[in-house]
């Protein structure tokens, strides 16, 4: 059972597109259209429902927020289809010019991007009616770029903020980098906060806050049981976080887990430190 709805806030549209393969989707992706500007493009398990979604809207440029599947996944298809630029940071240029792997679990939640060219971003992007700036905000991936309106209050965060206590890390996000990014954001002034998974169309600031408090609790946590001696397997059995769904960690096949996200908490410590550390990482 796939899931196509459309929904809007002022001037922005914005589409919610999941891939059933068996039921119900996993998991949803929003993309976001605002005066001729689309920001994201999809999984591309979801391309003809896409291409109904394109074909009746006036686009003349495509931000990226980054790489991933979930976000790249039609970005080929708009380019070939509307003829029109694809901006994104230089990281993501890269991943998208031959393609990139995905893992087995990402094929059949997302579908793989096809590669395309994607053009460097510039100081700031422009439509007829609104400006939008890009801000790095890596964490999540290296190339994470989030886009501000400034006089409309709007945050285009793709992936920075998605809930406000999270239960697992990819394998390769950062702690450090994301607790910058937040502070990063928290410095502006915005409210509605376009994120690619549950959007936050008021307190979107208040939002980010409360993920940055968990966060920051999350690592006060996971060093107190670590100064106590315990290994990451200890840790994650005696936090108060709560658990997510394993069928996550099972089908990532432990790609995405809360075992990252301690270890990553760890790392975090360690490099302010500057010394050298391995964790002991027990399933
Ligand atoms: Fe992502």
């Amino acid at each position: 059972m796939n899931i196509c709805k459309k929904k809007s806030f002022h001037d922005v549209q914005y589409f919610e597109l999941g891939y059933g393969w068996v039921g119900k989707p996993l998991m949803t992706t929003h993309f976001y259209y605002v005066d001729g500007l689309l920001i994201d493009t999809a999984q591309s398990h979801m391309k003809k429902p896409f291409i109904q979604i394109i074909k009746n809207l006036h686009i003349d440029q495509v931000l990226l927020t980054h790489h991933h599947e979930d976000h790249s996944g039609n970005a080929a298809v708009v380019k070939k289809m509307k003829d029109v630029c694809v901006y994104g940071h230089s990281l993501t240029i890269e991943k998208l010019k031959r393609g990139f792997k995905i893992l087995p679990y990402q094929h059949i939640v997302w579908g793989t991007a096809q590669p395309v060219k994607v053009d460097p971003l510039p100081h700031k992007i422009e439509t007829d009616k609104y400006g939008l700036i890009p801000l790095h905000t890596p964490g999540h991936s290296k190339d994470h770029t989030a886009y501000l309106e400034k006089s409309q209050g709007w945050l285009f965060a793709g992936d920075l903020y998605l809930s406000s206590q999270i239960k697992f890390f990819r394998a390769d996000e950062v702690f450090g980098d994301t607790l910058q990014s937040l502070r990063k954001v928290l410095r502006l002034d915005f409210d509605t906060l376009f994120c690619a998974h549950r959007p936050q169309l008021k307190n979107g600031k208040k939002k980010i806050q409360e993920k940055l408090n968990f966060l920051c609790d999350f690592q006060g946590q996971v060093h107190a049981l670590h100064q106590k001696g315990c290994d990451i397997g200890s840790i994650k059995n005696q936090l108060s976080v709560k658990r997510g769904k394993k069928l996550m960690v099972y089908m990532s096949l432990g790609n995405v887990s809360l075992t990252h996200m301690i270890r990553s908490a760890l790392q975090t410590q360690v490099s302010n430190l500057h010394y050298q550390f391995s964790p002991k990482i027990s399933k």
